[in-house]
């Protein structure tokens, strides 16, 4: 899709509208979303502690770009495109592994865990190793988290890494390991997984486990700002916070990310059917097992949930106009022990099932969309605030992008 022609369809948005069809379903716009937004901005890739040691790595694809996340000997976590300086092979082909040197399996150039070229067989004697490292992509870690972003000019990151350490610091994700995750492929449009993701307008009608633990009031996810929520949101950042525990609400300027702690209903203890904690052995330093749901999302890939027990993590990944991969992972504390301090059924349950809600309710969505007959319908100012913010976040952000300054929607 040409500039331009993108251009006109974004002025074409009505204001607190969902999106013209083919924000959700044409190869063209799809191709500007990662050329805008998947490859320019920072990407959740995954909990630092899923690679304890040395040589340990995670694969993944953002759009056409294969990519490694690998700790080296020096334990630095560094990202890198995940092919071949030789004739381009992908290098790593599993979604995790292990391994003391990244040795590309076509004709075996050997490389060490930081980039370099450490071995390139019979190239000559004017061959000069130094030139053919991996190249690098920007990774970054915070809280326990690792981003990445295969720009090589890549928007700030340091006010989000402030703020993971002070919230996401206390839940100890350097301590914990992946206890479960799962990987699933919702055939629908990546913004539509994170509209859903971003409203509980659907909770009710979808999620009879997730409701039992977890509020769908509208003014539990329509705060304000720091000062500006509903009152039981504000004595729970107020006793969190006299505990030392940061928890108020604080956001990105432009809404591209956002950390607060809710409560949960009726004093649950985390997401499991019986509302009390799956883990007996807790995750971090909480000063209560009732502190509630650290909630951070990160646009336009990641929402997360920290309790006093455990951790979940979410990623997404877009794999066409109408296929995004939502993979989900559990962290525990690392000497937490399945079956003697949790049990995985219980520790996983509600989200698998609320997932799997979410997978069906916004694969219909696309189905509809796709229909000639769809226009675009009005958002609930009352129940669809996050939508509605989201959606604004993403039209600002490819207005800018596409023009260098600011676009406004018709009213
Ligand atoms: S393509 Fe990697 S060694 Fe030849
Ligand atoms: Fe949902």
């Amino acid at each position: 899709m040409r500039d331009a022609d993108a251009l006109a369809l974004l002025l074409s948005r009505k204001k607190n509208h969902s999106l013209p069809q083919p924000f959700y379903n044409d190869p063209g716009m799809f191709q500007l979303d990662l050329e805008k937004f998947w490859y320019q901005d920072w990407l959740f890739a995954l909990p630092a502690c899923e690679i304890p040691k040395t040589g340990n790595y995670i694969t993944m694809q953002v759009g056409a770009y294969p990519v490694v996340v690998v700790r080296g000997a020096d334990g630095v976590i560094r990202a890198f495109h995940n092919t071949c300086r030789h004739r381009g092979q992908r290098i790593c082909s599993a979604i995790k592994g292990s391994a003391p040197k990244l040795v590309c399996p076509y004709h075996q150039w050997t490389y060490e865990l930081d980039g370099r070229l450490l071995y390139a067989r019979d190239m000559g004697p004017d061959f000069d190793a130094g030139k053919y490292g991996l190249k690098p992509v920007q990774c970054r870690e915070a809280g326990g988290m690792v981003f990445v972003c295969v720009s090589d000019t890549p928007p700030a990151f340091d006010a989000l890494a402030e703020k993971l350490a002070a919230y996401v610091g206390p839940h100890r994700l350097q301590d914990s390991k992946v206890a479960f995750e799962s990987t699933i492929i919702e055939k629908a449009n990546w913004k539509l997984v994170i509209e859903n993701n971003r409203e509980c307008y659907h909770c009710s009608g979808s999620h009879p486990s997730l409701c039992r633990t977890y509020s769908d009031s509208p003014t539990m996810t329509a705060m304000e700002g720091p000062d500006a929520a509903a009152p039981e949101i504000m004595a729970h950042w107020a006793r969190c916070e006299a505990s030392k525990l940061p928890s108020r609400f604080v956001n990105h300027p432009a809404m591209q990310w956002r950390l607060a702690r809710i409560p949960l209903l009726n004093n649950a203890e985390s997401f499991t059917m019986s509302t009390k904690a799956a883990v007996a052995k807790r995750m971090g330093d909480l000063p209560f097992d009732d502190a509630g749901s650290l909630l951070f999302y990160h646009y336009p890939n990641s929402w997360n949930h920290f309790l006093a027990d455990h951790a979940i993590v979410f990623r997404i990944l877009p794999l066409s106009p109408t296929e995004t991969q939502v993979t989900t992972k559990w962290l525990v504390h690392k000497d937490a022990v399945e079956g003697v301090d949790y049990d995985l059924q219980r520790l996983t349950e509600v989200w698998l099932a609320t997932n799997d809600e979410d997978r069906q309710v916004v694969e219909e969505n696309q189905y509809g969309i796709n229909s000639p007959a769809y226009e675009p319908g009005p958002y609930s100012t009352l129940q669809e605030e996050g939508v509605i913010q989201f959606i604004d976040w993403y039209c600002d952000t490819l207005g800018q992008r596409l023009t260098g300054r600011s676009i406004m929607a018709a009213e």
